[in-house]
């Protein structure tokens, strides 16, 4: 029988996930199909348990169900209770519904994995406090960085964000403006970049070789990696491989195969989709 997979937002129309899902189960021979689905901002947990009880395997969730389908969860991986928030739910056999959150992971796979970057004993700073951050914060912190900054427009979220992560490593939370000395990975975890905007962080941040990562993705540069561009980093990524590897993730723990991310990634940026 083919087993019904989804990813659920609102909106949900531009996901790329149910092309990436469809690749993976090609590529693995997996009776499944994937579609994407359009939730009410107010019904969530109405929906998403409508999709369970009719015969659904598992959900992606995105924006803005990350923490509903937290709460909607019966069982958590230990990450998923870490971040509050999750993408991935899965039916288990006994029909409990399992929660994890795969961005962190997936984000730390593209970095190590497609741009063969170590992340240990390296000085990291990560731009936002929101739930995005929140999420990869302790996939990032196993990888055992001499330090890793917050920074934040709000202060006050920084520095809570520090406080909850603070037994899995150096964490210190700040705003923007107190950002000091220079860092070997800056990743861009803020939704400035919908807006046209970019972080204010001081050039001195940026060395000849740091490498900035934005989890965001479009056709160009975003504006985060633009701006350090201009000021010389030569390696500015974007978070397409992010995107491809949580879904890899996901995949992984609903199927049991591991497909190959790489390929998929290769695929979009031909395609010029992105
Ligand atoms: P997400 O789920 O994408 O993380 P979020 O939880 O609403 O969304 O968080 C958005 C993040 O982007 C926050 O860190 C926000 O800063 P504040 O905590 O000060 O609100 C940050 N952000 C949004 N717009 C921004 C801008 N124009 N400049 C800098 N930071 C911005």
């Amino acid at each position: 029988m083919t087993d019904l997979y989804a990813v659920a937002g609102n909106p949900i129309s531009h996901s790329k996930s149910p092309l990436i899902h469809s690749a993976f189960a090609r590529q693995t021979q997996q009776d499944m199909l994937y579609k994407a689905q359009l939730m009410p901002l107010d019904g969530f947990a109405l929906k998403a348990g409508k999709f369970f009880e009719h015969g659904g395997s598992g959900l992606n969730v995105t924006v803005p169900f990350k923490e509903d389908a937290y709460r909607f969860a019966d069982e958590w991986t230990p990450r998923a209770r870490r971040a509050q928030a999750v993408n991935t739910l899965k039916k288990l056999e006994n029909g409990r519904i399992l929660a994890d959150n795969t961005d962190g992971v997936g984000l730390v796979r593209d970095l190590t994995l497609n741009h063969h970057l170590s992340l240990t004993g390296k000085r990291i700073l990560l731009l936002g406090a929101g739930g995005a951050v929140r999420g990869v914060l302790q996939p990032l912190l196993e990888q055992q960085p001499a330090e890793l900054v917050i920074a934040n427009r709000t202060l006050s979220k920084a520095q809570q964000l520090a406080l909850d992560f603070a037994d899995l490593g150096v964490v210190i939370g700040c705003g923007f403006e107190a950002v000091e000395g220079a860092f070997d990975l800056i990743i861009n975890g803020t939704s400035a970049s919908l807006g046209g905007e970019c972080p204010p962080i001081p050039a001195s941040a940026l060395k000849a070789d740091t490498v900035t990562y934005d989890m965001m993705y479009g056709a160009g540069r975003t504006v985060f990696n633009q701006w350090a561009h201009e000021q010389g980093v030569t390696i500015t990524l974007d978070g397409l491989g992010m995107l491809v590897e949580q879904a890899g993730e996901a995949f992984y723990l609903w199927r049991g195969v591991r497909p190959d991310t790489a390929a998929v990634v290769d695929t979009l940026r031909r395609e010029r989709r992105v």
